[in-house]
């Protein structure tokens, strides 16, 4: 489990961070979203011990991130934005390499090496000179590097920033694999819709402050005012669309099709059962009635532009 608590860091005058808190469990991919200079990678620096907070700290699993660096920095990940692997040496060699720095005991490291190559899909390159990879590669690779001490949690920093659409949904794949497997990951973007359908939490950071945080469904309903029902009956929709109007949290309804219609509706997931058990009791058969899935991109764009003005 990560605690962010109140984490701060002013660079002379400009508070870069401003009290920053949120918690994760494993499991959680954590979509950390702001524009330029939001303070995403202060943020992550600080996590990831290389910066130290003014003020605040974090907890990991138990640890505290200022009272005891080393033991954190084990089970932390951190693949930065503007990480490069210049040298001049096979793709098995370096993750070799990184296992080493990460004292990966040595009759495991090959095991280690070929499982994390196998988990970014890179088996096929294990000789390659890593120079040789392509832009897409080299990024899996870089997060392979990431993986080879088993990690809690992983910091990714702008991780899909200059792929393209292919390599960019490779690495979401990936990244939604590892959460999978129970790892918690931080993964920071200025693009909005590229972290809404794989992360199940996300923080919305401008200008050092968290303007929103939590789980995605949490902040689509607290935004979303009205939701949309879809309702499908054996006969009698139109009858049904005029009985529903005026109840409790029904706004409008609309016909749409001989036995549906859609009702707009405000309220909560208990007024929507009642609404779902007066229309039966009433008599009629219904066999769906289901809410519409929100739009993330638009209830996102709403958030930020709502922070800006
Ligand atoms: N070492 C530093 N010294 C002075 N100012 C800094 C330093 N590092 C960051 N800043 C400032 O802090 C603010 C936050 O920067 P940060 O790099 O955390 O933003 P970011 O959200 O990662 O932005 P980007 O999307 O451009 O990567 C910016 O105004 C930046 O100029
Ligand atoms: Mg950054």
């Amino acid at each position: 489990m990560l605690e962010v608590k109140g984490l701060r860091k002013a660079f002379g005058p400009l508070v870069a961070v401003d009290n920053i808190s949120f918690t994760l469990e494993p499991g959680d991919i954590f979509g950390f979203i702001g524009s330029n200079g939001a303070g995403k990678t202060t943020t992550i620096r600080m996590l990831a011990t290389l910066l130290e907070p003014d003020s605040g700290t974090a907890i990991l699993n138990g640890r505290d991130i200022r009272v005891d660096p080393m033991s954190v920095r084990r089970q932390i990940g951190f693949m930065p934005d503007d990480f490069g692997i210049y040298d001049d040496v096979k793709v098995w060699e370096y993750l070799d390499f990184f296992a080493t720095v990460y004292r990966v005991p040595k009759v495991e490291r090959q095991s280690v090496i070929d499982n994390v190559l196998e988990l970014v899909d890179l088996t096929a390159k294990r000789d390659a000179m890593a120079t040789s990879l392509s832009r897409g590669m080299r990024q899996r690779l870089s997060l392979a590097r990431c993986l080879v001490h088993d990690p809690s949690l992983l910091l990714l920093d702008e991780p899909a920033s200059g792929l393209d659409p292919r390599a960019r949904a490779e690495l979401k794949e990936l990244i939604a694999e590892l959460g999978r497997m129970g790892k918690m990951i931080i993964v920071s973007s200025h693009i909005l819709p590229e972290l809404a359908d794989f992360c199940n939490t996300v923080g919305i950071i401008e200008r050092g402050k968290m303007v929103t945080h939590g789980r995605v469904e949490d902040i689509v309903r607290s935004i979303q005012q009205t939701r949309i029902l879809h309702v499908k009956v054996i006969e009698g929709a139109s009858e049904a669309s005029m009985f529903l109007h005026g109840k409790e949290g029904v706004a409008a309804t609309n016909l749409t099709g001989s036995t549906t219609l859609t009702v707009e509706f405000v309220g909560d997931g208990d007024m929507q059962a009642d609404l779902l058990g007066v229309l039966v009791s009433e008599g009629y058969r219904v066999i769906e009635f289901r809410e519409e899935a929100a739009n993330l991109e638009d209830v996102f764009l709403q958030v930020t532009t709502g922070a800006v003005n």
